[in-house]
């Protein structure tokens, strides 16, 4: 059987989404919207590019719930982006009364789906996800985690002028100001980072990552960042669809690992056919754990804002 892929809200990342996931026959799609006819207009452009790669996957659009609740995983991007000199925390009461209103729709669902939160502030629309549908943990991600460390490996690709595949670390913690870059796992060509630059520059280098969504969004003027967040909602994508091994980071919620609990943040993940199998508890220095410490609390700082609405 064909995966079913929904995805809801058929802006730049969700129409990105299953332009990608088209491309590489992830599975069929339907792209929902508000906005109907904006949603099927993409879904008949997407099937006529489709030709290209030989897929067999099929899109429609529309706004039919019902079509979502058929879904194995769906994908939520729905909600505002952030503007010029807006953090992703401006966002919040905005976008959680939508987050919420979708997730009361995808409670109804009768297929136990995987839920791929994008929209942000990340880590806290993932948790009003899982709160809201009552779904286990192992059926709500968020994405987030891989999007940071793309834009990581980005910068340290540039700086070293090494293939990607020479590049490797990971970016846990919230999806924010306050994001953690593992230097102690960052490795270029095999070698740590730290052997490599100095301390300065390796500051410089995180805080591109943590400033990598800003940068864009001030660039463009209207709307965040797409084909990256796209990218990496397929790399969770593949893991589920496809049994894509390796340890990527995903915001999952805590249940007592690394001492955290009832909050979302990323954590380095194992994906597969059932969401969440595994959170692998890395070595990291003390001071990369007490940075991971401010992280989520200031996520549960955000999550006491919104708590008792919903
Ligand atoms: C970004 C948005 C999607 O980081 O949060 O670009």
């Amino acid at each position: 059987m064909k995966t079913k892929i929904g995805i809801i809200g058929a802006g730049n990342v969700g129409a990105t989404t299953a332009h990608i996931a088209l491309m590489r026959d992830l599975g069929d799609i339907y792209l929902l919207d508000i906005a109907a006819d904006m949603a099927k207009g993409k879904a008949i452009d997407l099937n006529q590019s489709k030709f290209l790669m030989n897929s067999d996957a099929k899109v429609e659009g529309g706004d039919d719930y019902s079509k979502i609740n058929e879904c194995d995983i769906i994908v939520v991007t729905a909600g505002l982006a952030r503007k010029p000199g807006m953090t992703r925390d401006d966002l919040l009461f905005k976008n959680f009364e939508i987050i919420k209103d979708i997730s009361l729709k995808i409670k109804q669902s009768q297929k136990s789906p995987i839920v791929i939160v994008v929209s942000n502030p990340l880590d806290v629309m993932a948790y009003t996800a899982w709160k809201v549908t009552g779904f286990p943990r192992n059926r709500v991600l968020g994405m987030a985690g891989v999007l940071d460390t793309y834009r990581f490996y980005h910068f340290l690709q540039n700086k070293f002028e090494v293939p990607s595949r020479y590049v490797e670390s990971m970016i846990l913690g919230s999806h924010g100001d306050t994001m953690v870059p593992l230097i102690s796992h960052t490795k270029v060509a095999g070698k740590d980072l730290s052997s490599r630059v100095s301390q300065e520059e390796i500051t410089a280098l995180s805080d591109n990552a943590r400033n990598g969504g800003a940068e864009i969004v001030a660039l463009l003027k209207t709307g965040s960042a797409y084909y990256a967040p796209a990218a990496s909602v397929i790399r969770m994508l593949e893991s589920i669809v496809l049994g894509r091994k390796g340890t990527i980071p995903c915001s999952v919620l805590a249940e007592g690992e690394y001492g955290y609990k009832d909050l979302f943040l990323g954590l380095p993940v194992t994906l597969g056919s059932s969401g969440l199998q595994k959170i692998i508890e890395l070595k990291m220095t003390e001071a990369e754990k007490k940075q991971l410490d401010d992280s989520a609390a200031s996520i549960k700082e955000q999550i006491n804002k919104i708590k008792d609405k919903i």
